[in-house]
Parts: structure tokens; C-alpha cells; sequence
């Protein structure tokens, strides 16, 4: 290779072969004479926990952050130390052993949200617990104005959560303590103000202030809109003034209910037509440390009485949305209430401390409590309080869970003593246990003894739905009910997209298909605040003002709107097209690392399709926006720790040979080789991934098979080859095979059906994740002829599509009138598609 040589030489591509047909057929049969397992009418519900700022901030329609100055509290028994909470080093339930979880402490101010501005004079803002309002609430603010300009005011400010929908025409109620310290006379003035601080709205607020703390009511009328507002305070003479629980509502809320939820939100859970409400969690219901644990007592009557949860996901609950709350929402959405109680463990993957087994008894009569407070008689104590707070009728409580996500016997023991408790009083309840992620714990039933319902968590990779299709099959049948509380695929999938909707959709089938044991599942997490995520993917996306759904939502949507009340026997005969090879699109990465590379070839069978010797960079093209790519020294250098990628121009073509050197400089991990690309997606070669511990082949970021241990040392060149055939990747390092994994075909069409016996109509449930349509007929065998039939389409043009709030319908179900042939029904599935079908029998 001659060093002045041109760096790039592009060969121009011979042909290669491509086995792919145009489409794919086959045929879906529909046996109506055979009907199979009953399915409940709420097969699928709701999951809702305080994550991502999914209620404080979200659903929860209270528009200041931090209303009772409380937030800059440290959990319960924590720590600060060196900028992070340190729960107790206790032992942990499961090991016995005190674990070392630690949590980042975000907390800037004393004050988060507030700010104060003293252009009009000058004055100074302080947090104390001199004053408390209440036990629950002891910390307020105090300002104290020592000067004021003529004409001029100082201002305390509240951010809401990143920013206050404050919208043209409405009217926002607002309610907040305060309290003369020494001197202040007033004005005192309540304003909305848009984000360049022109006035939205003002308000007079309190003309009698007193020494004492004295609650304000005052409806603030906006005469513009801003969904980035904010909301102000003005102090328009010297003095110093306490302030506490200033809380915003605005007037319209869903169902017009005090202290209720954004209506937006909420309509979009109500139209999803949930079967049940899971609450309040999920890790929340664990707590960071078992001190911080939810405790629903302290979550009802007034707002100035509730403490506050400290979520596991690192902020403060007010706890408006409190007990009482979830259950007047079950009943608003018409579903059954499921209450998680905390079993005395906090979560096991962080702390894990527990309450020793003394302590059990008050945890249990605590939950029977909850059950009295939700369906006991107005004869009974908490009955009574639940009258008292205004609703006597009993609420829809139907499921009692005992702990999220612990392990092992000694959980399972502990599950036994509630269960016994709680049936004794309340046989009418259904008690179910949370076994661990992924999979059922035996060890916690056996130990538990009886139990009715098994949760199970199901957090997937791509493709783990549509491979694993009717993977419930396999259950050992127990005599206790499955419910999937918490499912997703949620890995490989970005922050969402077509394939994973199809994933999830193949999953609810497979659920749907298994209701003899599957008699409920919840999609998990339900909401996002994009300003705050705290889990990678979610189904419902918002900010102050906008929200949008994903493409599962509307999965979701439709397999609740199209729930038959039993299956139908279902064969699918489907004949594939050919499956498609990796196809080349060659190029470097890195991830959190610096890095060089050297003698990249690419070869198909004995020719160079393309090499580059770096004399110059010429044929690469860096992508995206991080890293700093330059050709030192006859390589090419990746000289960030960053998440980097250059390409050169995609060759095309299948069944080929990468091979070139590289050198790690610094950072975290290795070297990330894309190779090609297979199914729409990304291929490539992470060695040295994972903090530096593993190989493995990768389609975009989900893990294809095994990963392989080993690390890449800094300082030192490696010889990379990678052989790529058909859909198989062979990773060579220094000559010696490390890694052989073969990308699994997830062309298929899956197929469920069944009966709505109330109106004769006959559902068909039809996934094809296939690259190309897929030409079928379905035929109805048995049972009264369809008459008529609609068919509803779920995708998009490209399988990495997913709605946005630019585009919050680009993804949206389709309906289009079914083309029925007498018992025949000749369907196009489209390419990554979700269709159901809907036929009328009468
Ligand atoms: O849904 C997010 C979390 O996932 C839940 O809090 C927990 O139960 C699970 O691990």
C-alpha cells in the first residue's frame, strides 16, 4: 500500500446475491367452533408510580414545586455526605450485609423552585422551622424587605415544574399562608408572569395579615397565555413576612375535582380503559431506606397535614396525590383499585433495609386500616374518615400486593402473615406477592403457601416479545393467578419506536392468548416528564403544556377497546419471505473513550471493497455532534472520551470481512466497530462495552445472544477482524475467534382471536414484523357467517419511527372497512404493522 496513496479507495461493488422475495404469505385461521380460555374484562390496566415526575409535576394537577418549602429535606434517617444521600448501613434484608447504595443529592438551594428578586430594594430569603404551620409542614420562608425603591416591590418566584401552563381566559386558584414576623403592611400581590416577566395575571392578596399563620384564597384571572410562566409574590413594602403552602390549582381540573388531576393527562389514562389502577408503586412503595417507605395514613385529609414521600427516584412526593386520591381516580376511570403495601423491606436494589419481624403486626394492622379506610362501613374508624372526607359509598378496592419486587423465602414468610391477616378480615380481597424481576421466584410461594395472585415484572429487550411469542404457555399452571404488573421492552428501542410497540403488542398476545393463568398486566412506566426521566422508556410524554403518547399507547388502546370475552382457537400458516443479510455500512465508535484506529480493510471474497491507510481522512464522515475525529501519525484519532461515530459510505452487500487496528488512548470502555446494518438497524461490534467488562454483538443497543467477558487494555493495538455472513458476525481479536452470533429472524406474523360474546363480534389480533407485507387470508371456520368488519392499522413508514410532540399523531391507529369474501378475508399486512380486525357476526 503505497502511504501517498489516495487514504479512501472506494471498489466499486460487484454483485452480490440477495435472497430476499418480494413478500411474504400464508393464511390465519379463525376456529369459532373451538372457543378457548374466558378473558377478564380487566385484563389490562394501569401502573402508576411517582417516577419521572409522572404525578408531582405531571398528573397531579398542583402547580407550584416545592408549595411547602419542605423540599430540601433529606429523606428520613439519610445523610449527606460528599454531595450524595446515604441511606442507613444497615444490613440489607436479602444479604444480611450492609450495602453501600448511595443516591446523588440534587438539592441546590434550601430553597428548590424559589427565587428571590430584590431589584425593587433590597431584601434576603431564608428557610426556618421556627414557625412550623403544621407538624407536617415546619418549614417556611421568610423575606425580609430593609428597602424599596419608590413605586417598587421585591418578589419571590416559583418556577412550577419547568415552568406553569398558564393559558389565556383561565382562571388558576391559588391558596397560601403567611404571617407578619415584624413591620410588614402590605400590599401583598399574587401574580402570573410569563417567562420575559410581563404580567399574566394579578391578583390582591391579603389585606389582614396578622402575627399568626392566616390561609389566603384569592382566583387569579390570566389575560394571556405562556406555558413556561411563572408564579410571583410581590412585597411591596419593608418589613419581614413568613410565607407557607402556597399552592396553585388551575380552576379546571379533570371531573372539576379539588385538589384533582390535569385533565389532559388524565383523559389519555381514562382513554385507555383501564381495567385497574396498581398505586403507588413499584420502587416507590419501597422507599430508598424503610424509613422513607410511603405510609398512606400521612397521604390523606388536609394537604397541610401530609409529610411527603421521598421518592427512590430522587425528589420529594407532597403526597397530594395521596391514598384517597388514587382511590376517587380507580373510581373515576371505573376500575378496580390495587393497593401495594410496604412489607417492611425497602427496595433491594437499593438499600434493602427492613423493619425486624416485631415491627410486622402494626405493618399489617396498618394495612387492614387501609382496607377499612377504602371499603369498611361508616360505622367503622376509618370507614368513618373516609365519610368524613367525603365520600361514605365504599371505592373499588378489589387487590391488596404485598411488597415490590423482593426475593426469597424470608419475603415469602412475611407475604404468608398478611395474607392470613387480610383474608381473614376481607376474604372478598385478592392478595397478590411481587416475585422479583423477570420470572416467578418459587422459593416465595412455596414459603408464602397460599397466595391468589403472582406478580411478575417484564422488563424485555427488542424482539424478546415477538420471539418468545406465547411464552406463558410454558407456566406451571399453580392454582394462583399471573399478573404482569409491571412490562415493556424497553431496551434496543432508544426512547421508543414501531418495534418495540410490536414487541409489547406480542406480548399482550401472548398474555391474551394465556388467560387461564394471565388474568391482568399493567405497561410500566405510564408517564414521563421529558424535563425530568428517570427510566429509559415510558409510554405518555409531557411538559407543562404538551403531551403525546408513543405508538405502545396506542397499542394499548386498541387491545383494551378490542378485549373479546373469550379466545378463539388460532392457526397461523405463514410462509416468510427469504430473511435479509447484514448488508455493509462500515465505521468507528467510541463510548466514553478516546481512542485510535489504523488499516481499516473492508473485503468480499478476496476483493478490497474499501481501505484506508489514514494518510488523510478522506471517504470518513463523522456523525452526530460528540467527539473530535483528526489523522495523526497515519491514524485516525478519536481524541474525547465521548460517544463518537465516522462512517465511510455504505457499500452495501452482503457476506464480507472488517478488519483493522485499534488503540485505546483513555476513558471507560473500548472500541464499538458498526459493521452493517440488518432490519433497518445498526450492527456492530462492542468489545470492551459495559464499563469495560464485555464483548457482544449488537443491533442498535440491544445485546444479539450472549455477551462475552473480557476488557480492552489502554496503550496497546489490537487486531480487530470481524467476518460477517448471511446474518452471522464472527469477532476476531488478535486472531483468536472471541465472539459468533447469529442476528435471530424476527419476520413473522402472529395471530390471537377471539369472541365478544356480548356483541357477536369476532377480534383478530395480527402482528407482522416483518421488513415486507405479508400477504394472507383469513378464514372463519365455524360459528355465523361475518358480515361486515373493520380493520384498524397501527405503523409507520419506518420501524425507528415514534410520535413526538412535533408529530404527536404521526403514529396512530387507521380504521378502513374489512374485504370480506363469505367466510374469507383477503388482508395485506403491512411491514411492521399491529392490525386488528374486527368482525360482526349480527
Ligand atoms: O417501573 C419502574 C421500576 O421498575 C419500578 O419502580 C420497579 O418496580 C421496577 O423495577
Amino acid at each position: 500500500m503505497i502511504r501517498t496513496f489516495v487514504a479512501a479507495l472506494l471498489v466499486v461493488l460487484f454483485a452480490f446475491p440477495q435472497n430476499a422475495g418480494p413478500h411474504s404469505s400464508g393464511a390465519i385461521t379463525v376456529d369459532a367452533d373451538r372457543p378457548g380460555h374466558a378473558i377478564p374484562a380487566n385484563l389490562y390496566g394501569i401502573f402508576f408510580e411517582e417516577i419521572s415526575h409522572a404525578g408531582e409535576g405531571g398528573l397531579y394537577a398542583e402547580l407550584i414545586q416545592n408549595r411547602g418549602f419542605e423540599d430540601s429535606r433529606l429523606p428520613p434517617m439519610c445523610k449527606l455526605e460528599n454531595g450524595f444521600v446515604v441511606p442507613p448501613r444497615t444490613p440489607h434484608f436479602d444479604t444480611g450485609k450492609p450495602n453501600d447504595w448511595r443516591l446523588r443529592w440534587h438539592v441546590a438551594s434550601e430553597t428548590p423552585a424559589w427565587t428571590l428578586d430584590a431589584a425593587g430594594g433590597t431584601a434576603t430569603m431564608r428557610l426556618t422551622d421556627d414557625v412550623p404551620l403544621t407538624e407536617a409542614t415546619p418549614n417556611s420562608l421568610v423575606i425580609e424587605v430593609k428597602a424599596l425603591a419608590p413605586g417598587r416591590a421585591v418578589a419571590v418566584r416559583n418556577e412550577g415544574f419547568w415552568g406553569i401552563n398558564v393559558q389565556e381566559g383561565a382562571q388558576y386558584k391559588l391558596s397560601l399562608y403567611a404571617r407578619v414576623e415584624a413591620g410588614f403592611t402590605g400590599p401583598l400581590t399574587a401574580r402570573l408572569e410569563g417567562a420575559d416577566g410581563r404580567e399574566l395575571a394579578s391578583a390582591p392578596v391579603a389585606a389582614d395579615l396578622t402575627g399568626e399563620w392566616k390561609k389566603f384564597e384569592v382566583t387569579l384571572t390570566a389575560k394571556a397565555s405562556d406555558p413556561k410562566a411563572r408564579f410571583a409574590v410581590h412585597l411591596a413594602s419593608t418589613g419581614t413576612l413568613g410565607l407557607d403552602f402556597v399552592s396553585l390549582f388551575p380552576a379546571k381540573t379533570w371531573r372539576d375535582r379539588p385538589n384533582g388531576l390535569r385533565p389532559d393527562l388524565a383523559q389519555m389514562i381514562a382513554d385507555l380503559k383501564p381495567g385497574f389502577v396498581r398505586w403507588p408503586g413499584g420502587c416507590f412503595a419501597e422507599g430508598i431506606n424503610v424509613d422513607s417507605r410511603p405510609q398512606w395514613k400521612r397521604s390523606i385529609g388536609r394537604l397541610e397535614n401530609r409529610t411527603g414521600t421521598y421518592s427512590p427516584w430522587g425528589y420529594w412526593s407532597s403526597d397530594g396525590f395521596g391514598y384517597h386520591e388514587f382511590l376517587q381516580f380507580s373510581e373515576d376511570l371505573g376500575a378496580d383499585a390495587l393497593f401495594v403495601v410496604n412489607v417492611g423491606v425497602s427496595c433491594s436494589m437499593r438499600s434493602g433495609t427492613f423493619l425486624e419481624d416485631d415491627a410486622l403486626p402494626g405493618l399489617i394492622e396498618d394495612a387492614l386500616d387501609a382496607v377499612e379506610y377504602a371499603i369498611g362501613p361508616v360505622s367503622s374508624t376509618w370507614g368513618a374518615l373516609r365519610a368524613k372526607h367525603g365520600h361514605p359509598a365504599p371505592f373499588p378496592l378489589k387487590y391488596i400486593e404485598i411488597g415490590n419486587e423482593q426475593r426469597g423465602e424470608r419475603y415469602g414468610q412475611r407475604v404468608a402473615m398478611f395474607y392470613k391477616a387480610i383474608k381473614a378480615r376481607y376474604p372478598q380481597l385478592k392478595i397478590a406477592l411481587s416475585s422479583w424481576i423477570a420470572g416467578v421466584d418459587q422459593r416465595i410461594i412455596d414459603a408464602a403457601g397460599k397466595i391468589d395472585i403472582v406478580d411478575e415484572h417484564a422488563y424485555k429487550a427488542l424482539h424478546w416479545g415477538i420471539e418468545n411469542f406465547d411464552s406463558f404457555a410454558s407456566y406451571k399452571r399453580q392454582g394462583w393467578d399471573l399478573y404482569i404488573g409491571e412490562f415493556a421492552t424497553n431496551a434496543g428501542v432508544g426512547r421508543g419506536n414501531v418495534l418495540a410497540m410490536l414487541n409489547d403488542a406480542a406480548y399482550m398476545m401472548s398474555m391474551e392468548k394465556n388467560t387461564d393463568l394471565v388474568k391482568m398486566g399493567s405497561y410500566a412506566p405510564l408517564l414521563e416528564n421529558v424535563n425530568d426521566r428517570d427510566w429509559p422508556v415510558n409510554m405518555i410524554h409531557f411538559d407543562s403544556s404538551r403531551v403525546y403518547a408513543r405508538a405502545t399507547y396506542y397499542a394499548n388502546k386498541l387491545f383494551a377497546e378490542h378485549l373479546p370475552t373469550v379466545n378463539l382457537t388460532t392457526t397461523v400458516d405463514y410462509r416468510p419471505a427469504a430473511s435479509k443479510p447484514i448488508t455493509a455500512r462500515v465505521g468507528l465508535a467510541t463510548h466514553d473513550t478516546a481512542a485510535e484506529f489504523k488499516d481499516v480493510i473492508v473485503e468480499r471474497a478476496g476483493r478490497t471493497l474499501f481501505r484506508s491507510d489514514f494518510a488523510s481522512a478522506n471517504g470518513w464522515t463523522p456523525e452526530g455532534r460528540r467527539g473530535r475525529w483528526a489523522v495523526e501519525d497515519g491514524a485516525y484519532r478519536q481524541q474525547e472520551q465521548a460517544i463518537a461515530w465516522s462512517f465511510i459510505p455504505e457499500t452495501g452487500g452482503a457476506d464480507y470481512t472488517v478488519s483493522l487496528k485499534a488503540r485505546k488512548l483513555s476513558g471507560r470502555e473500548g472500541f464499538i466497530i458498526p459493521i452493517g446494518v440488518a432490519d433497518g438497524r445498526r450492527v456492530q461490534w462492542n468489545i470492551g462495552g459495559w464499563g469495560n467488562t464485555r464483548h457482544a454483538v449488537q443491533t442498535a443497543d440491544a445485546v444479539v445472544g450472549e455477551q462475552v467477558r473480557g476488557t480492552i487494555a489502554p496503550g496497546r493495538w489490537y487486531d480487530i477482524k470481524i467476518e460477517v455472513k448471511d446474518r452471522t458476525v464472527r469477532g476476531y481479536l488478535d486472531g483468536q475467534l472471541v465472539q459468533e452470533q447469529t442476528l435471530p429472524r424476527i419476520d413473522k406474523v402472529l395471530a390471537i382471536s377471539g369472541r365478544d360474546d356480548k356483541t357477536g363480534d369476532i377480534i383478530v389480533k395480527v402482528v407482522n414484523s416483518a421488513p415486507e407485507e405479508a400477504a394472507m387470508t383469513i378464514d372463519v371456520k365455524g360459528g355465523p357467517t361475518p358480515r361486515s368488519g373493520t380493520v384498524t392499522v397501527l405503523r409507520s413508514d419506518d420501524p425507528l419511527d415514534e410520535n413526538t410532540f412535533e408529530q404527536p399523531t404521526k403514529i396512530v391507529p387507521k380504521t378502513t372497512p374489512a374485504q370480506l369474501r363469505g367466510r374469507s378475508i383477503t388482508q395485506t399486512f403491512e411491514p411492521y404493522s399491529l392490525t386488528i380486525l374486527r368482525l360482526k357476526t349480527r
